[in-house]
This record gives structure tokens, C-alpha cells and sequence, in this order.
């Protein structure tokens, strides 16, 4: 009774921009989640990559506790010490020098943006172009949906989006097609997302570094979902053996705090000098001391080494149940617990039966069922969700 209460004002109050589910979340623990009715599911989205720990992880929930009773917010007016001790732990990981920090995804690509364009005013060059792929996506806000190569999120909005170019991911030749001197930058996710987990081609990553280095312009990889552990290495380029000009990530970096950051390149970083660039929020203490726990927890625990062996095995078992259900299951596809399945046809009611059934799965790209489950998944949660699907699929 209560859920339909509030789904009712929900309608009445909030903005219509999610169709969801007759479903409130009240609380979870690990890789578990219990609605208002007091129902159970295991969640295989992890709130769409973030809840890497999982639910209520008691490091991460302490860290947030002692840094609110310290110091929540103080603005970017001023130093804080949370903020510096995660810009060295970033460049520390990571391939890059200089740290960013704002706030969600989108905000950091198009900081991004901004850092690419300035980096070559600096040189005197008017290089404003990017050259991102179809059927990627680097958020909602302008510049960022100018690259986000999906017609449907772009075409209300077309009269004011920059006119950026796009060219078929893991196709060098299109790359090259759409170059000209007005190009700065490419842009691409190592493993695309919302697009459907669809996986570079190491030839493809390759190519990219070497004509962003014959053409001297930036590759910027978002690694936003693909990055931190998710794909069985800290960050998704690993993989490639091939290091981007700028990273952006963020998801799961603040464990479910609102955190995004911006990594780059010493030369390019420089680019930017005070009042360039900026945010109210963005790297607050409170933020960036759940991020800092965040990764000491990913660190302590082993969990990316724990994402690649997890998600090897539950990669194998979905790969047998295409097996088993061959009509109706086109592909298994991904890399360590980032991991999709291609259905012959839509999928959202299987995401429907899988609800009633006790468990969250992701249907993007339509017919991709997506799983993204908290690093901290087990294989005994992975096989329910298996049995669960197998179920589904022979009901269905
Ligand atoms: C690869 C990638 N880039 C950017 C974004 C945008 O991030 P946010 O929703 O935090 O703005 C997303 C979100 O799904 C993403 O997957």
C-alpha cells in the first residue's frame, strides 16, 4: 500500500524522466536490496556500476560518518585534505598527472572537452572538432550528448548540440575518413556501456594511439563505466597496452557519493589555469573520503583481481545457457563483471520476470541484458541469478 502511495506522488511531484518499476528500494547489505514491502532481490546492476562495495559496506559507510561529523563541504575556495590524498591515489593508479574532480560522468567528459579545446588555444590552434563513435554514450549534459553516438538520446535537441563527428567504433578506416585539421581529440569508451557491452578491438585501440600521435591530437578515454576494477583491471586500457591522453571516470569512484574525475597528462593539464574551469560541489571532502575508502577497500579486498576471476566464471555461465537456449540468446559478450547478453529479441520482460523472481538485471540497447553487479559478488549469488534466468528462459 505504501509503495503505490508513493509511486502516486511520485507522479505528481517528480519530473517524468524514468519509467521504472512498481518498486521502492528502502535498504540493502552486501549484494542485496529490500524494497518497501520487505521483498528481497539480488542486484545484478549495482546501481548502474556504482555500488562497487556493494550495499552499506561498513568501511565505506564509517569513512562517510567520520567525514561528516568532520567537514562535509567547504567549496573550491579553499585547500581540503581528502581532495589532495585522492588526486595522488588517481595519478598513483593511473596513467595520468593532474586530477579534475566534479561531480557525475557527464560533467568530467565535458570538462574533458573543455581541457582539449584550451590545451590547443594555448598553442594558438583553433582545434574545437571530436571524433567519438557510434552508438557510444558520455552523458546527457550538451557537449558530452554531441558525443554520445545515439540518435534517439540527440534528436530533440539537435539545433543546439555542437556538431561533432562520428565514425564506427572499432573501424580505424572510418576514423580516418572523418579526420581534418579541425579534429582535437577522439573519444571512446575501451568497452561501451549503454551501447550494448560491446568490446574494442585491441588492433582498434592500437590504431587510435598511433594517429592521435601521427596527427598530434588527444585520445581521451572515458572509462566512467568501464574503469576502476570493473573489467578485471583497474582501468579498461590496461587491457590495450595503450595509455590515453586524458581518463575520465566516475560511478563507482565515490562508492555512490556524486564524484567524477578527470585525469590527464601533465602537458595538457597545464593547459588549465585558475578560473578556466571550476565547480561549487565538485571533490568535496565528504565526497572524496568515500572515494578514498573506496579504493583502499578495492585494493584490500582484491577486487579487481576478484572481478576478472568472477567474472570469468560468470561469463562461462551464460555462455552456457546460450547454450542451452540457442534461439533465443545471440551472444554473450564482456569483460570481467561488465557483462552483456544479447537476446534475439527484447529483453525488458525478462527484466520484468526477473524482478518477481528476486533479482535486478539491466536491459540496455534493447535486447542486451546487462549485468553490473557489485565487485564483491559471489558465486553462490551468481549461480541464483543463473537458475533464476534459466527459468525465465524456459517460461518464456
Ligand atoms: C561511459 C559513460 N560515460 C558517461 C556517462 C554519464 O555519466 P553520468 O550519468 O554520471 O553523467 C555514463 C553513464 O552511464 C557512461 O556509462
Amino acid at each position: 500500500m505504501r509503495t503505490e502511495e508513493l509511486i502516486e506522488k511520485e507522479k505528481k511531484y517528480l519530473m517524468r524522466t524514468y519509467d521504472r518499476p512498481a518498486l521502492v528500494l528502502d535498504r540493502g547489505e552486501g549484494m542485496k536490496v529490500w524494497d518497501l514491502e520487505g521483498r528481497e532481490y539480488y542486484d545484478f546492476v549495482g546501481g548502474i556500476a556504482v555500488n562497487a562495495l556493494g550495499y552499506s559496506h561498513p568501511k565505506l559507510v564509517q569513512a562517510i560518518k567520520e567525514q561528516a561529523e568532520k567537514l562535509i563541504h567547504c567549496s573550491n575556495l579553499y585547500h581540503s585534505e581528502p581532495q589532495i590524498a585522492l588526486a595522488q591515489r588517481l595519478v598513483e593508479l593511473s596513467c595520468g598527472d593532474k586530477v579534475f574532480l566534479a561531480n557525475s560522468g557527464a560533467e568530467v567528459n565535458e570538462g574533458a572537452i573543455k581541457l582539449t579545446i584550451k590545451y590547443f588555444k594555448e598553442q594558438g590552434k583553433d582545434k574545437h572538432q571530436l571524433i567519438y563513435m557510434k552508438n557510444s554514450f558520455h552523458g546527457r549534459t550538451i557537449a558530452a550528448l554531441a558525443a554520445t553516438g545515439q540518435y534517439h538520446y540527440q534528436k530533440d535537441y539537435l539545433s543546439i548540440l555542437p556538431k561533432f563527428k562520428e565514425a564506427i567504433f572499432n573501424d580505424l578506416d572510418s576514423v580516418k575518413a572523418t579526420l581534418d585539421r579541425e579534429v582535437a581529440a577522439i573519444i571512446v569508451e575501451p568497452v561501451q556501456g549503454e551501447g550494448g557491452i560491446h568490446l574494442a578491438t585491441p588492433g582498434f585501440m592500437r590504431g587510435l594511439r598511433k594517429l592521435c600521435d601521427q596527427e598530434g591530437i588527444l585520445l581521451i578515454f572515458d572509462e566512467i563505466q568501464c574503469g576502476l576494477g570493473r573489467t578485471g583491471k583497474m582501468f579498461a586500457y590496461e587491457h590495450y597496452g595503450v595509455e590515453p591522453d586524458i581518463l575520465t571516470v566516475a560511478k563507482s569512484l565515490g562508492g555512490g557519493i556524486p564524484l567524477g574525475a578527470l585525469i590527464a597528462k601533465d602537458k595538457i593539464a597545464s593547459a588549465f589555469h585558475p578560473g578556466d574551469h571550476g565547480t561549487t560541489f565538485g571533490g568535496n571532502p565528504l565526497a572524496c573520503a568515500a572515494a578514498l575508502t573506496t579504493l583502499k577497500v578495492i585494493q584490500e579486498e582484491d577486487l579487481v583481481a576478484e572481478s576478472q576471476r568472477k567474472g570469468e566464471y560468470f561469463k562461462a555461465q551464460l555462455e552456457s545457457l546460450k547454450e542451452k537456449y540457442p534461439q533465443k540468446i545471440k551472444e554473450v559478450r564482456g569483460l570481467g563483471l561488465m557483462l552483456g547478453m544479447e537476446l534475439a529479441e527484447e529483453g525488458q520482460e525478462i527484466v520484468r520476470q526477473g524482478l518477481k523472481k528476486g533479482v535486478l538485471i539491466n536491459c540496455t540497447a534493447k535486447k542486451v541484458l546487462r549485468f553490473l553487479p557489485p565487485l564483491i559478488v559471489e558465486k553462490k549469488e551468481i549461480d541464483y541469478l543463473i537458475e533464476v534466468l534459466d527459468k525465465i528462459f524456459k517460461e518464456t
